[in-house]
């Protein structure tokens, strides 16, 4: 048996059952393929699937997202992070849309064009969307396919090579949607970072890193190094008892968010009898690792020239945050 058979065979006794999976051929609705893939990137498989079943029920079609406000769809990916994902997913839809009658290409090339699907999105959508042997290429398969071939050179340097043999074994395949699966269903389950499971795992004696004895020393990657960061998130409340609440800006980090005013640099915004507090909150970014202290003040007025407005706390669900403002609201306004 090759190997792609015996992935196949592994599979269809251990394939997970997910939201947004269907087995044995291509998802009727590219749709769905398209969210979950976007909600995936950079989230886990478990943190997704309630995002993603909320998701389809107040958005089921493509219609129906391109017509909502981008506030609503904001509102429901609070906490998933990487808002910009949330953002180009309401552009694209409106483009597929106006564009493309409400329907996805299945052509990778022209899926590629769209916002916020690049050349992973694009293989996801073709290969689980349509069943075409485009191969699906995310971190997991990287080390499944590492493994087999003991490469121990840097994955960024070796990125060709790595392609090239997903194709190689995606071309094979009898069912392409299903292969992707697997492939990362084995990476996530039973080739995992650490301590991975080799005894159960279908390919063990295809596997060079398994017969050299070095699995976990493959994938060669070099992780980044994240800088920490300090600042005040100040809770400024008026003599209602309402809070200042200001929007991000439609671009950079957390874009378009609702949050408590905070920086990094510990100066206050205005004059007035700040009281820092001994309430800290942390939170991990991809590239750096916030703590936030706690400031509170209250004023009279809108402090001058401020772009904030005051907000009852139990008028907050109306907002989106972020995870970070989430923990900052907790601890807060308790
Ligand atoms: N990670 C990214 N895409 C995925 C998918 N379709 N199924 C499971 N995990 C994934």
């Amino acid at each position: 048996m090759t190997v792609t058979e015996k992935l196949a065979k592994w599979y269809e006794k251990n394939g997970r059952d997910l939201p947004w999976r269907v087995k044995g051929g291509a998802h009727g609705d590219p749709y769905q393929v398209w969210i979950s893939e976007i909600m995936l990137q950079q989230t886990t498989v478990k943190t997704v699937v309630p995002y993603f079943d909320r998701f389809l029920k107040r958005f089921p079609t493509v219609r129906d997202l391109a017509a909502a406000p981008v506030d609503d769809v904001l509102l429901l990916w609070q906490g998933l992070g990487y808002y910009t994902r949330a953002r180009k997913l309401h552009e694209c839809a409106r483009i597929l849309v106006e564009k493309y009658d409400g329907r996805f290409p299945s052509d990778r090339e022209k899926l590629r064009k769209l916002p916020g699907i690049g050349p992973y999105t694009s293989a996801a959508i073709a290969a689980f969307g349509f069943n075409l042997p485009e191969a699906v290429v995310d971190g997991n398969v990287i080390r499944v396919l590492t493994r087999l071939k003991g490469w121990k050179e840097p994955v960024t340097s070796i990125m060709n090579q790595i392609n090239s043999f997903a194709d190689e074994l995606t071309k094979t395949s009898a069912c392409p949607a299903d292969h992707a699966s697997a492939m990362m269903d084995l990476g996530s389950g039973v080739c995992t970072p650490k301590s991975p499971l080799c005894a159960f795992c279908p390919l063990n004696k295809d596997c060079i890193a398994y017969a050299e004895g070095v699995t976990e020393k493959i994938p060669n990657i070099t992780k980044l190094k994240r800088e920490i960061k300090e600042g005040f998130v100040f809770r400024i409340e008026n003599e209602k008892g309402e809070i200042l609440l200001r929007k991000r800006t439609e671009k950079g980090l957390l874009s378009g968010l609702t949050e408590l005013p905070w920086n990094t640099d510990k100066s206050f915004p205005f004059k007035t009898d700040w009281h820092i507090t001994k309430k800290t909150v942390r939170h991990v970014f991809t590239h750096f690792d916030l703590t936030l202290t706690i400031v509170n003040a209250t004023v009279t007025d809108l402090p001058e020239g401020s772009d904030g407005f005051f907000v009852p706390p139990e008028r907050f669900d109306d907002y989106p945050f972020s995870t970070l403002m989430q923990k900052v609201i907790k601890k807060a306004l308790k």
